[in-house]
């Protein structure tokens, strides 16, 4: 089969599509035929191997340990391993796996679940990472409910455009802050407010939020925290770097200080989650905005733009098995 190859940390241009092994599942792993993948971040750090702790992280000191890059997915069953009970082969499914760049993956079958049934294989594919990291930001971290008040910074991105309609989809009263060119697309999603964060600082304009996630966050703690009501919490999802390290350092601290809270999480990837994604989707709460499609081969060029920083909504791969993709 054909894969994205990354042998060595660099700029986008150390990816290469090359033959590689077909994958073979193990006893609880589903092989499937790939549609489409999308593009996440954490891509494009791993490609770089930048910043350096993540080599830590993913053993890899000095060069990939994973050759073929990508988590996010979604194609059609073609074989499972000998424990696996929920699909079959024929079975349309999407969710994560190592080494999505690639025609053919094998995932485990509890990180997968159907495919839901009005979406294409690009929609499905610009979900799981973002849209679970969005829907565990929300509920798990920020306990949202109906009427809270809830301000998303960064919210035009791949996290973003899912966080804004899961929140609504709670009924709280949503504020995103996006720049200007994106304050349609908020809007078109469910925002209530919109703040263009070129105009004008949240932080320090006196508003109070009962929940805010940073899914880009480019403001301190102690700022995040002033924009809290009393009882408020702030979740940390990404951004820039020495805003994560601080959260992931104070937090624990300053949560025992008065009653607001501030917690970093990592998003965890599970069946039962994506299908609450499904059943948002399928109920038409939840329309994934994808900003750019490009053919696998091209995966490079997909992370060269992502790396850009303004990506509106998700970047997705897709496969085409009778052109060689
Ligand atoms: N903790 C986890 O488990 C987890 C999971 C997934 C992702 N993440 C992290 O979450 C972050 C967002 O991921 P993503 O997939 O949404 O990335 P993305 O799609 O690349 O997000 C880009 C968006 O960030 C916005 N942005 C850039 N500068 C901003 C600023 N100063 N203020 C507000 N928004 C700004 C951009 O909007 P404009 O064009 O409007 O500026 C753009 O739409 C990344 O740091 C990623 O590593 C964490």
């Amino acid at each position: 089969m054909k894969a994205i190859v990354c042998t060595r940390y660099g700029p986008p241009d150390v990816l290469q599509f090359n033959y590689v092994t077909n994958p073979t599942p193990t006893e609880n792993e589903v092989l499937i035929k790939l549609y489409a993948a999308s593009v996440n971040p954490a891509d494009m750090h791993l490609t770089r191997g930048k910043p350096f702790f993540l080599r830590l992280i993913s053993g890899g000191l000095r060069a990939p340990k994973r050759k073929i890059p990508g988590h996010d997915i979604a194609g059609r069953v073609e074989a499972v391993g000998r424990n696996v009970t929920h699909f079959k082969p024929g079975d349309d499914v999407f969710g994560a796996c190592r080494g999505a760049f690639a025609e053919y993956v094998c995932a485990q079958e509890d990180k997968l679940a159907p495919k839901p049934a009005n979406s294409s294989f690009e929609d499905a594919a610009a979900m799981p990472v973002a849209a679970l990291t969005a829907l565990q930001g929300l509920r798990d971290k920020g306990r949202i409910h109906e009427g809270s008040k809830v301000l998303i910074d960064g919210a035009s991105g791949g996290v973003g455009t899912f966080a804004i309609q899961i929140a609504k989809s709670f009924g709280a009263e949503v504020t995103a802050v996006c720049s200007t060119g994106k304050i349609n697309t908020a809007r078109s999603l469910g925002a209530d407010h919109v703040i263009d964060y070129t105009q004008e600082d949240f932080t320090q304009s006196g508003q109070r939020y009962d929940l805010i996630v940073g899914v880009n966050a480019h403001h301190s703690i102690f700022n995040y925290r002033r924009a809290l009501t009393n009882g408020g919490i702030y979740v940390a999802v990404g951004g820039g770097l020495p805003q994560i390290f601080q959260v992931m350092l104070l937090a624990p601290f300053l949560s025992r200080i008065g009653n607001k809270k501030t917690c970093f999480f990592i998003a965890n990837i599970n069946q039962k989650d994506l299908i609450f994604l499904k059943e948002l989707m399928e109920a038409g709460k939840l329309v994934p905005v994808i900003d750019r499609r490009y053919p696998l081969r091209e995966a490079a060029e997909a992370i060269r733009y992502l790396e850009k920083g303004h990506a509106q909504g998700k970047i997705v791969l897709t496969v085409d098995h009778s052109s060689g993709t």
